[in-house]
């Protein structure tokens, strides 16, 4: 029998003799019918097929035929769990919970020929799946992919492609990095002025030659309908959109619009050019914190999640070391400097998320100066935040650039790729991704909930460009995050990638050429 190829790799597969083939007369049957509306709409446009869904009883369970049975189990399992039998007569999917039946669809797609992800009626397909037993649950309950639309800005629809992408593989939680030094891209009802503003840039610096600049504006926004269109089409395939909105730095678009908000207070512009800006929010000024509670509320009002995420990288301190205000805070609240002013700052939204029944997350530099008591600890720099913030008792995503960042060249050669930031990480390295490092003490291992690639778009203009940075290293991301494998072999993952390219094709990626 072939081997069957599905990413990620479930934890669990018995391949078994024979075959199960859905056509049009196949029922569904579940206990609950949207869960099988969901999986007759993954299903119906390639095949034309109508999968009408029946409520289920239990004579149904070992007597249908030519059925695909979703079945709530009574025995507890855990959120994204599930199990799934292919046999000739019928196709049973097993889990406690929608999110588990969502990770089965997926894997019933990936084992079906891949016409089935077009979009569009297939003809002359004998539409079988192997038979096989799969028991499937996550390693980790975080598995991300994050996108900076500061930089660049891309399409809903896009948006929405990335999402089914996501799903396909698993992926549980899209980390949207919505504001940056170069551009504010959600709308706020209370601040207009953060998108009339903070939204457009004059022109952007070249990649192949930073001395330059194109000459062109640039600019654009999600607008709150469109948010919560992206929130809604995510929720819907199981993923969690975290929000980010950056604070105390990548601020200038917001200084912009509200200069009164820097220590400075005047001439402001929204970048143009990459990097650190030195000009961040003001942490002496009360204004400041009404102003980023303000715009915390109606990005609560758009995103459920329970974790938002308030960046804290790279908030260089010149301008807190010159302002009378900063240093008036940090003598009033008996602090010994810039650092513990950041710390403090951030404490200042934890406590406020916190009261809202919300997790704030941030990037490692909010370590520095003391780690506010609720806060989890998106690691970056590396491991190390994530290690210190495990072994402090703090929750940790795990996203170290020397694995996860997935800007970075796919290969040593610069020459034959894109422009790109100016690091590498190509694909065996991203396949070594180590999620819990041995330094992180036995008993603190579960703080790391899981982890995720990141996409900064810097020099990532165009949507066909992102498809091709992500994939396939996202790929690698999501299988080591879904099955934590313990022998990575690289020659069987490029083995396993090469045998999937009829996926990746259907699925219309414009993904990084496999090496051959
Ligand atoms: C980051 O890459 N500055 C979080
Ligand atoms: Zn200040």
């Amino acid at each position: 029998m072939p081997e069957l190829t599905l990413f990620p790799q479930p934890q669990q597969v018995e391949r078994q003799a024979g075959e199960f083939t859905l056509n049009a007369h196949t029922r569904l049957f579940s206990h609950e019918g949207e869960i099988a509306e969901q999986l007759a709409r993954y299903l119906r446009p390639a095949t034309s097929f109508d999968l009408p869904a029946h409520p289920l009883d239990d004579d149904i369970l070992s007597d249908a035929h030519n059925a695909i049975v979703l079945v709530a189990a009574d025995d507890e399992m855990a959120d994204e769990a599930y199990a799934l039998d292919v046999a000739p007569e019928r196709v049973t999917l097993r889990a406690s919970h929608r999110h588990g039946f969502l990770r089965a669809m997926q894997t019933l797609r990936q084992l079906l020929p891949p016409q089935i992800l077009a979009d569009a009626p297939q003809t002359g397909i004998a539409w079988t799946i192997p038979c096989v037993i799969i028991n499937d649950a996550p390693a980790f309950g975080w598995r991300g992919l994050h996108l900076d639309v500061g930089r660049h800005m891309f399409p809903v629809d896009f948006i929405k492609k990335l999402i089914d992408a996501m799903a396909f593989y698993k992926f549980n939680t899209f980390h949207w990095h919505l504001t940056e030094d170069q551009g504010w891209r959600l709308e706020s009802k209370k601040y207009p002025r953060l998108t009339e503003i903070g939204s457009k840039r004059a022109e952007t610096q070249l990649p192949s030659d930073p001395q330059r600049w194109d000459g062109q504006p640039y600019g654009g926004f999600y607008t709150q309908e469109e948010a919560r269109e992206i929130v809604a089409y995510a929720a819907e395939r199981g993923i969690t959109v975290v929000p980010e909105i950056e604070m105390p730095g990548h601020a200038v678009a917001a200084l912009t619009a509200y200069p009164e908000l820097g220590c400075i207070g005047a001439g402001y512009e929204v970048r143009r050019t990459w990097g650190i800006a030195d000009d961040i929010f003001c942490a002496g000024k009360d204004e400041v914190f009404s102003f980023l509670q303000d715009v915390l509320a109606e990005v609560l009002e758009l995103f459920p999640s329970i974790y938002i995420h308030v960046g804290g990288d790279e908030a260089p301190k010149e301008r807190w070391a010159a302002c009378p205000k900063c240093q008036a805070r940090i003598k009033a609240e008996g602090l010994a400097d810039e650092n513990e002013l950041q710390s403090w700052f951030v404490r200042q939204i934890d406590s406020w998320l916190n009261e809202r029944g919300r997790v704030l997350v941030g990037w490692d530099e909010i370590l520095e100066g003391g780690l506010a008591p609720n806060a989890i600890v998106m690691s970056w720099r590396g491991s190390d935040g994530g290690i210190a913030a495990a072994n402090a008792g703090h929750d940790v995503v795990m996203t170290p650039n020397t694995y996860c960042y997935l800007d970075y060249y796919q290969h040593e050669d610069w020459t034959r790729e894109p422009p790109a930031i100016a690091r590498t990480l190509i694909l065996p390295q991203v396949w070594q991704f180590d999620v819990i490092p041995d330094d992180i003490a036995e008993d603190k291992r579960h703080h790391i909930l899981g982890g995720q690639g990141n996409i900064w778009t810097e020099y990532i203009p165009r949507a066909g460009h992102v498809e091709y940075m992500a994939f396939p290293r996202a790929i690698a991301i999501a299988d080591v995050l879904w099955n934590h494998p313990a022998d990575r072999d690289y020659d069987d993952l490029t083995a396993r990638l090469r045998a999937h390219r009829p996926c990746l094709d259907a699925l219309g990626l414009n993904y990084r050429p496999l090496e051959d």
